[in-house]
């Protein structure tokens, strides 16, 4: 059993330019360490995303968050696609993250997913200051979590959030993940292939 006491997984993240050390060493574990993690150290990570830049500081980030052994952290779990279920055995705290999809006209209000993206951003480098890891999921039932959590009409579920410490024991993963979970290396496409000075490329 690979436990805390072994050195955790570490990454080769091969950045083109030199970047802070808390945005280079992120990476989305799938196993947590068993430490449990603190209200007040989550009520941190969302102070972090609280003060994330918003269209027209509109905030239209909302949290659901559940602690392993509740009974939210069952319902969110619940909620998970079959995929993500499979490997969230050790996490220690499930979110779903929402956004309000109208600003105050009622209008669609299209920048909000953007939004709670810079949230999550906020939320995952100060996670990372922490020594703590977020693993962010597609793979959630939004129709069945708006219905679950009473969301009023006009919000969109649209992703889950894995929480925990890094260090996690890899055997609790199905084994083609734990083969993913020690890859080394970490890759992103180059530059060139999505920043123009000029004129969009295919
Ligand atoms: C919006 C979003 C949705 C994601 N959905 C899933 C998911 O449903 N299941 C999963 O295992 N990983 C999911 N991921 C994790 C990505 O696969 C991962 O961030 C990506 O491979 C880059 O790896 P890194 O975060 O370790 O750098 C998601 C990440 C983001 C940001």
């Amino acid at each position: 059993m690979k436990t805390l006491e072994e050195p955790m997984i570490k990454k080769e993240t091969p950045t083109d330019y030199e970047i802070h050390p808390l945005i280079k060493q992120r990476w989305s574990p799938r196993a947590f360490s068993e430490n449990p993690i603190s209200e007040k150290e989550l009520k941190q990570l969302f102070e972090a995303g609280r003060w994330a830049a918003s269209s027209n500081n509109f905030q239209p980030w909302r949290i659901i968050y559940g602690i392993k052994g509740t009974d939210v952290y069952n319902r969110i779990f619940k909620c998970l696609d079959e995929f993500n279920q499979g490997w969230n055995k050790t996490t220690q705290v499930l979110l779903l993250g929402a956004f309000k999809k109208t600003n105050k006209k009622g209008k669609e209000n299209f920048h909000a997913l953007h939004d709670l993206g810079q949230f999550m951003a906020n939320l995952s480098i100060q996670a990372q200051s922490m020594g703590i890891a977020i693993h962010q999921m597609a793979g959630v039932d939004f129709k069945m979590a708006i219905k679950e959590f009473e969301f009023p009409e006009d919000y969109h579920v649209a992703t889950a959030v894995a929480i925990g410490y890094y260090g996690g024991d890899i055997e609790t993963l199905p084994e083609d993940l734990q083969e993913k979970e020690l890859q080394k290396e970490r890759k992103r496409k180059p530059q060139e292939e999505f920043i123009f000075n000029g004129n969009f490329k295919e």
